[in-house]
Formats: structure tokens, C-alpha cells, sequence
């Protein structure tokens, strides 16, 4: 029986080869469907493949009648509402591999950017100023970074720390193996890492206990003059006091690419604020990173829907049904 499968964010083109050659599969893929799209055409498939603009919520899941898995060519996946896919019966995957070295090395241009004024100076030089006084960096050789979630990206991103002989401090709330730890690496609990470091680098996901984690509380903890990172999801941080941490110079700067909403709220107090830098979610935006999720993803729905081999599942308990 053909299998229908539905791609509605723009994904790679060497996903839809990958489909073509795995067996009899029917493809939509009109790139970068609207939500009424794809609301009308969700109820005709089979398979779904999405980056982060489609949101597969209890309404779409609801509509999505002959749905039996979820791919998603990236790794976060706050915008699939897992109890529900479980609900209904729906796989839901992710590719955790694909876009960790694109996300670790964005992040750490983000730093390296943040450290040395980078974006200001260019930015001075287009207002026709010459202007070498106001943007006194600091280095990061002898500088302590602190990890904020010890996955394969903060492992990616501590790799190259250390290789620019940074300290490097990681928290996470799972014990971290020995090997991972190699190098130098010291897992601290999150006190430690806020009073240590002079960098802080978000890599965690969004969840009920990261979301607003760093807060007016967390930030007074941090050393002055800390200078933070964020390339894992907005809701992680409270912008208003986040903004305040910069304007009364406790915080001494933030790059950021991820936002509480994306694209942010016109009055978001951070976009603009000196001191901050921002990049519009592009952390895993490379053409290497982006094949690679798109095949991944494209394999995994063909195994799943035609073979029923499943990997990298979000919804472990789906498969329990
Ligand atoms: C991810 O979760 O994989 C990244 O944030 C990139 C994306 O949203 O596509």
C-alpha cells in the first residue's frame, strides 16, 4: 500500500530522494506550507516530516486522522505536543546528531563575536566612524566557561573551548561519563558553574524545569562581568530580567539566536539593547547540517512507516500501546 508523507517546512531536497528510493511512497512537499495548508492537507497523511515552522499541536494532531509518525529534521521538539501525539498513536522523532557541530561552532562564533565587539566594530565602520577606543574585547584563553546542559552539543562546544585553553565547567542533570569529561571538563552543580564562570552557554532543551531558569535569581548568582550565550531555546532565559542584568552591568553581554518567541515581540527589551547581539535562529542553519537532518529524518520515517523499525523516538510510550 502507498505510503502518503507530508513535508511541510522547507527541508533539504536530498530528503525526497531518499523517500523516492526506500519503496512506494507518495510525497507533498510544496515547501513552507502556511497552517491552513497544512491543517488541509494533514488529514491525507501518512508520515510528517517538519523543521520548527510547523507547530503539531492538539488541533493539527486532531485533524491528522491517518498520521502515524512525526520526523523532525532538527532536534528540539517543543513544537510537537508529545502527550498528545502519545494520545493519538503518533511516533514522533527527532535527529539528534545531524546539526550539533553547525549549533556548537555557531555558538561559539556567538562568543567569540560577544568577546571582541565583533558586530559593533562592523557596525561603526558602516556609520563611517574609525573608532578603536570603544571596543575593548577580552580574551578567552585563561577565561572560564560554563555549560549549561552536557549533551552532544555542550560536548561539541567544550571540545573547542578547551582547544582556545579555556577552563571549562559543565552542568547537567545527568551524572557525565568519564570520557566525555575528557580534556579537563569539571561537572559542577549549577551554583558553582553561575559563581565560576565568566561565559555561560545554554544548551538545553525547553522543559518545565529549564524554561525561565535563568532569572533574576540565577543571574544575581553569576559573576559581574559574565557574558552569556544562547543557542537552545529563548523560553530558557527571562528576557526582562536578563535586560535589567545588562542595563544596571552586572552582566556585561549576550549573544543570542534563540528567542521566547520567533520571531521576537516588537517590544522584546532585549533586541536592540546594547550590549546584545543577535542572529535569527541560525544555529543549525548550514547547508552541511541541513542534509544531513534531512536525511535522517527521511530515513527514519521510511524505516518506521515501512518496516516498523524506530528510531530516535520522543514518545517512548507510544510504542508501549
Ligand atoms: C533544532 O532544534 O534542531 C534547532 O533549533 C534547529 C531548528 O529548529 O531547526
Amino acid at each position: 500500500m502507498t505510503v502518503h508523507i507530508l513535508i511541510s517546512d522547507n527541508v533539504a531536497p536530498a530528503a525526497l530522494e531518499v523517500l523516492r528510493e526506500a519503496g512506494d511512497i507518495r510525497i507533498t512537499a510544496p515547501g513552507n506550507m502556511t497552517r491552513e495548508q497544512t491543517m488541509a492537507a494533514i488529514s491525507e497523511a501518512d508520515g510528517l516530516i517538519i523543521r520548527s515552522a510547523t507547530t503539531a499541536d492538539a488541533e493539527l494532531l486532531a485533524a491528522a486522522t491517518r498520521l502515524k509518525a512525526i520526523a523532525r529534521a532538527g532536534v528540539g521538539v517543543d513544537n510537537v505536543d508529545l502527550a498528545e501525539a502519545t494520545k493519538r498513536g503518533v511516533v514522533v522523532m527527532n535527529t539528534p546528531g545531524g546539526n550539533t557541530i553547525a549549533t556548537a561552532e555557531h555558538a561559539f562564533g556567538l562568543m567569540l563575536a560577544l568577546s571582541r565587539h565583533i558586530p559593533a566594530g562592523h557596525q561603526s565602520m558602516l556609520e563611517g566612524r574609525w573608532d578603536r577606543k570603544s571596543f575593548m574585547g577580552v580574551e578567552l584563553r585563561g577565561k572560564t566557561l560554563g555549560i549549561i546542559g552536557f549533551g552532544r552539543i555542550g560536548q561539541a562546544m567544550a571540545k573547542r573551548a578547551l582547544a582556545f585553553e579555556m577552563k571549562v565547567l559543565a552542568y547537567d542533570i545527568y551524572q557525565i561519563s568519564a570520557k566525555a569529561l575528557a580534556g579537563g571538563v569539571e561537572q559542577v552543580d549549577l551554583d558553582a558553574l553561575y559563581a565560576r564562570s565568566d561565559f555561560v552557554t545554554l544548551h538545553a532543551t525547553a522543559t518545565d524545569k529549564t524554561r525561565g531558569m535563568i532569572n533574576a535569581a540565577a543571574l544575581a548568582k553569576m559573576k559581574k562581568g559574565i557574558r552569556l550565550i544562547n543557542a537552545s531555546r529563548g523560553a530558557l532565559i527571562v528576557d526582562a530580567d536578563l535586560a535589567e542584568a545588562i542595563r544596571n552591568g552586572h552582566v556585561a553581554g549576550a549573544a543570542l539566536d534563540v528567542f521566547t518567541t520567533e520571531p521576537p515581540a516588537a517590544d522584546n527589551p532585549l533586541i536592540g539593547l546594547p550590549g546584545v547581539l543577535h542572529t535569527p535562529h541560525l544555529a543549525a542553519s548550514t547547508s552541511d547540517a541541513q542534509v544531513t537532518v534531512a536525511v535522517d529524518a527521511a530515513q527514519e520515517l521510511a524505516a518506521g512507516l515501512l518496516h516498523g523499525q524506530w528510531e530516535n523516538v520522543c514518545n517512548p510510550d507510544v510504542l508501549k500501546k
